[in-house]
């Protein structure tokens, strides 16, 4: 797949060259899981899976896109204030943000192609919006090179002002501003990054579960999070996130459900520092990972059985360091880190095991942190 596939679809459904096609990556997160809503710190890795979106100015006031992996081609305007529900709404929120902070017309034609996996928990979703935003910038605004930052952000607000989805801001970040050979860290309080190198093989398993509860579930433990902050700023009135809490104050001021939200986040928190620290003395990681998995697990109970059997299988094969499921959860995917012959030996396990153990396939596949968004043609 390439920025070729996405210029001729472009060509085929509208008829004339594309004025440009950038493209952006999905992610895995490799620690700091529910944290970023929470103002704590995340360390996603852009993968090396893509969406190219080919992109030219019309006249008029009607947008067209087209797909190559998503059936319908949409055909909305941007005044329009509702999502339809289709998969254009990432691409029609993202053009409506550009529109509304660098100008530009209102008509625009779209071509889309993409080998991020949809619906598995790696932000295909992200990938199109944070595509969409720095094609149509590099159109409407020539020669302005627009920092990652604002990139993400114009991708997030598409998100969640317009597509009507709460989530953090680590998705768009991770793929607007990832480099290859490094995980990117970020402070989710302020926006604050810093690359950290990380050049170690993942392998990514999606479980290949629909997330059919995920949404419901997702919107359940924010609520959760906030009351947990409210209680906690009764007695600390300037605490601004729940990431900032220290274990003690939410072991002191929590009790049940709400307790074990917030010590996830607390905990999860932490874990983020002393995994880019380890990193960084060359230490082993799996400790932190297995911590991690059993937090989400047992704290923040947005783990599947099928997640759970893919860990122990991981951690079961000599030369894997650790493995932890990454994303929101509730199906998706797992990542492991380790040896690269020990990660083929984990993907032959699953491909032998998981579909009798669980009635269908998992997909599995070796990544490195790749590049963030860029301008292809
Ligand atoms: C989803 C959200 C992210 C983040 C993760 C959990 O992927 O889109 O913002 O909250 O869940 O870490």
């Amino acid at each position: 797949m390439s920025a070729g596939a996405a210029a001729d679809l472009f060509r085929r459904a509208h008829g004339r060259d594309p004025g440009v096609v950038a493209s952006a990556p999905g992610r895995v997160n490799l620690i700091g899981e529910h944290t970023d809503y929470n103002g704590g710190e995340v360390l996603p890795i852009a993968i090396d899976r893509r969406t190219w979106v080919a992109i030219g100015q019309t006249t008029g006031s009607v947008c067209s896109a087209v797909s190559r992996d998503a059936d319908g081609a949409g055909t909305f305007s941007l005044d329009d204030t509702a999502p339809s529900g289709q998969w254009w709404d990432y691409l029609h929120g993202a053009l409506r943000e550009v529109r509304g902070h660098l100008g530009g017309g209102s008509a625009w034609a779209v071509a889309v192609a993409s080998d991020v996996p949809s619906g598995a928990g790696l932000s295909s979703s992200a990938a199109l919006e944070v595509a969409t935003v720095v094609a149509a910038a590099h159109l409407v605004a020539p020669g302005l090179t627009l920092p990652f930052e604002q990139v993400a952000t114009l991708a997030h607000r598409a998100e969640r002002e317009f597509v009507g989805v709460a989530c953090g801001i680590m998705d768009q970040w991770a793929s607007a501003g990832a480099t290859a050979g490094h995980a990117l860290r970020i402070w989710c309080d302020d926006g604050r990054s810093e690359r950290v190198p990380f050049s170690r093989d993942v392998l990514v398993i999606d479980t290949a579960v629909p997330r059919a509860l995920r949404h419901s579930a997702f919107n359940a433990r924010q609520a959760s999070c906030v009351r947990a902050l409210e209680v906690l700023q009764r007695s600390r009135p300037g605490l601004a996130t729940l990431a900032e809490a220290s274990l003690a104050e939410v072991e002191r001021s929590l009790g049940g459900e709400d307790l074990r939200r917030a010590r996830h986040v607390v905990t999860e928190t932490a874990r983020v520092g002393q995994f880019v620290d380890a990193l960084r003395h060359g230490e082993p990681l799996g400790a932190l990972l297995a911590a991690s998995h059993r937090s989400l697990r047992d704290d923040y109970e947005c783990s599947s059985p099928e997640l759970d059997w893919v860990v122990d299988r991981a951690m079961d094969t000599p030369g894997v360091d650790g493995a932890r499921l990454t994303g929101a959860g509730w199906g998706g995917c797992a990542i492991a880190v380790g040896e690269p012959m020990a990660l083929d030996t984990l993907a032959a396990t699953i491909a032998a095991e998981y579909p009798t153990r669980w009635g269908h396939a998992a997909r599995t596949w070796r990544t490195r942190a790749s590049d963030g968004a860029k301008i292809d043609a």
